[in-house]
């Protein structure tokens, strides 16, 4: 019997535009591992915070994420986190860590050396990875690509929903979900923007179920023989 080849599937997209669901549900549903990219700037920008570094340094950035440890664990409900050893999973959620994260992934040093993480993380297939710049710059033969996309107002809305997006209005949720796009689209290096070979799919008007089938079978396209 042939073995079922271990694809590299990559899901990038805006904040708020489901990608975390889909990818956990997608990487469970093909026995896969669900790597949450955002996760490792979140936790560097934690790091920055606890440790009185600028955002805007991206020197000492560097140095600080050459000093620590920031593991992802898939867990079913989605990846467990932790920061040399400790597990930071809801504290990266907040508002400060999350705007940090925008700021600290701006830096082309800073990429430089979350993407060689990640590279060795998924080198050997089996993975959903999601974030903004997986499809383009961190597997760019990515197996599957997929751009999630969905208006702002509704990704706001999913936010709000969002359980573990604490101490946060709704306008507050709102102007930061804006200004994070505007950063994450107009930087420099990596913006976000759909891979030429993507598939581009607009979550607005479809449910959880039906973008999840759109995956599953863009993937076992793939893995006809
Ligand atoms: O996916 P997230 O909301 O957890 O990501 C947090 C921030 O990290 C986001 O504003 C942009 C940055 N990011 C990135 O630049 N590249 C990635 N692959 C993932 C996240």
């Amino acid at each position: 019997m042939t073995e079922t080849r271990k694809l590299i599937i990559a899901i990038d997209g805006p904040a708020g535009a489901g990608k975390s669901t889909i990818a956990s549900r997608l990487a469970r549903k093909l026995g896969y591992v669900n790597l949450e990219s955002g996760a490792m700037y979140r936790a560097l920008a934690l790091k920055a915070i606890e440790w009185d570094t600028s955002f805007e340094d991206e020197a000492a950035l560097v140095k600080l994420a050459h000093e620590s440890r920031i593991e992802l664990e898939p867990t079913l409900g989605g990846n467990r986190v932790l920061l040399d050893g400790r597990d930071v999973s809801q504290r990266i959620r907040e508002i400060d860590v999350t705007e940090g994260a925008s700021r600290v992934s701006v830096h082309p040093q800073v990429r430089a050396w979350m993407v060689a993480r990640q590279q060795e993380m998924g080198k050997n297939g089996g993975i959903v990875m999601e974030g903004r710049d997986i499809g383009t710059k961190v597997f760019p033969h990515a197996d599957v690509k997929i751009f999630l996309d969905a208006d702002p107002e509704v990704r706001g809305r999913r936010r709000l929903e969002q359980q573990n997006v604490k101490g946060a209005s709704a306008e507050a949720l709102a102007a930061e979900l804006r200004e994070r796009d505007r950063r994450d689209r107009t930087r420099a290096i990596s913006p976000l923007v759909p891979a030429a070979d993507a598939t581009v799919l607009d979550s607005t008007a479809l449910t959880e179920d039906e973008v999840l089938q759109r995956a599953e079978d863009m993937v076992q396209q793939k893995l006809k023989p």
